[in-house]
């Protein structure tokens, strides 16, 4: 058998990741590709089911402590406007959450320190009391103590993107912390009980598919509930602007691979897949994704959200959104999920870096 059906098949028995079977599995060729994502689709299928989870996420504030090279809310770029939502804000985006039907809300900002600890668990505890919508966190590093003030106020997840596990590469990117600092992070929310995601950029200035390869080594040993996995894309107000953008095809072969060594994890169908292609979206569905994350910032604020250039949901309305992620799952026979989506996770155990520089 040639080496790719091989260790195709060695995965489906549940054979442990190793760096050289995953590298043979991204550079899948032709026939190989469409192999692949089958796989996957079968893995996703068997593992969480067919139905969709849709989170809304609220995007409340644009500042960022961080100057991260690739991102459009860094520090650094002086052309954006910048943006706080007041509490009442925030309390009417995740009102009309509830009233479309979403049974998760994500709180999403930059690292922005002048929402406190107490702030921010009275944020989550109104939103329990009002609506009982699980919710989840994804405000970057924080210490410990804030985390787990955060948790017993009813935070139910929290999405912290190691965003690549190649340590040099990360040190570039990130000059503001480093890779052991958010695996410390990491390890914290999973001791909390947070249900916990990750997840990383495809196509990164100096990544290639060893690096990759690792990145979902480390998703896989940390065990993680959810795991982003989008293209990166060049911002013209950054160092990265001539960059070139992450493929299309690459984003999704790292998506589906992920899917086979995390059958029971959340995958979004990210925006920046749907930034990068029409379709890209309905592609990841197809091989391997499960969550589509609409966009429920207030209109005026959404386009100076601008991590990444022309994000697709942009100019949208909510409810245009939501009737069009409607259709397009009709179109593939997938159910909206009605439940809260709480991961039953592959337990491989998370600790044991064995494989992984991280
Ligand atoms: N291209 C793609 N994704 C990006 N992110 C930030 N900047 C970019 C970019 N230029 C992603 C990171 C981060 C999230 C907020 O957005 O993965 O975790
Ligand atoms: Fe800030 Fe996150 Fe953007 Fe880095 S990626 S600059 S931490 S918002």
């Amino acid at each position: 058998m040639e080496r790719f059906s091989a260790v195709l098949q060695s995965v489906l028995e549940g054979k442990k990741p190793d760096r050289e079977d995953i590298v043979t599995l991204l550079s899948a060729r032709g026939n190989q590709v469409a192999a692949l994502f089958r796989a996957a689709d079968h893995v996703r299928r068997a593992g969480v089911g067919d139905a969709v989870h849709l989170r809304a996420i609220i995007e409340f504030s644009n500042y960022c402590r961080n100057n991260c090279l690739y991102c459009g809310l860094r520090r650094d770029n002086r052309r954006l406007p910048r943006y706080r939502l007041a509490e009442k804000e925030i309390m009417s985006s995740v009102d009309k959450a509830a009233a479309m039907g979403f049974r998760t809300v994500v709180l999403q900002s930059g690292e922005d320190l002048l929402y406190s600890a107490s702030y921010i668990a009275g944020l989550v505890e109104q939103i329990k009391r009002r609506h009982g919508l699980a919710v989840t966190l994804s405000l970057g590093e924080r210490s410990r103590e804030e985390y787990r003030i955060w948790r017993e106020a009813g935070a139910d997840r929290y999405l912290l993107k190691h965003e690549t596990a190649d340590e040099k590469l990360y040190q570039y990117l990130k000059p503001d912390s480093s890779l052991q600092i958010r695996l410390q992070c990491l390890y914290w929310l999973k001791e909390l009980g947070y249900q916990t995601g990750s997840g990383n950029m495809v196509g990164l200035p100096g990544q290639n598919l060893d690096s990759l390869a690792v990145d979902i080594i480390l998703m896989r040993n940390l065990d993680v509930d959810m795991a982003g996995i989008g293209p990166f894309l060049p911002h013209p107000a950054t160092p990265l602007k001539d960059a070139e953008p992450g493929s299309l095809e690459l984003t999704l072969k790292i998506l589906a691979v992920t899917r086979l060594y995390l059958p029971q994890a959340h995958l979004p169908a990210t925006t920046a897949l749907g930034t990068l292609a029409p379709d890209g979206r309905k592609m990841a569905l197809s091989c391997g994704a499960n969550v589509i994350m609409p966009n429920l910032t207030p209109a005026g604020m959404r386009d100076k959200y601008l991590i990444y250039p022309q994000k697709a949901d942009i100019i949208e309305e909510p409810h245009q959104a939501l009737d069009k992620i409607k259709a397009l799952l009709a179109e593939l026979a997938r159910p909206v999920a009605r439940d809260y989506g709480r991961a039953k996770i592959f337990s491989g155990g998370y600790g044991s870096h064995d494989n992984c520089k991280g």
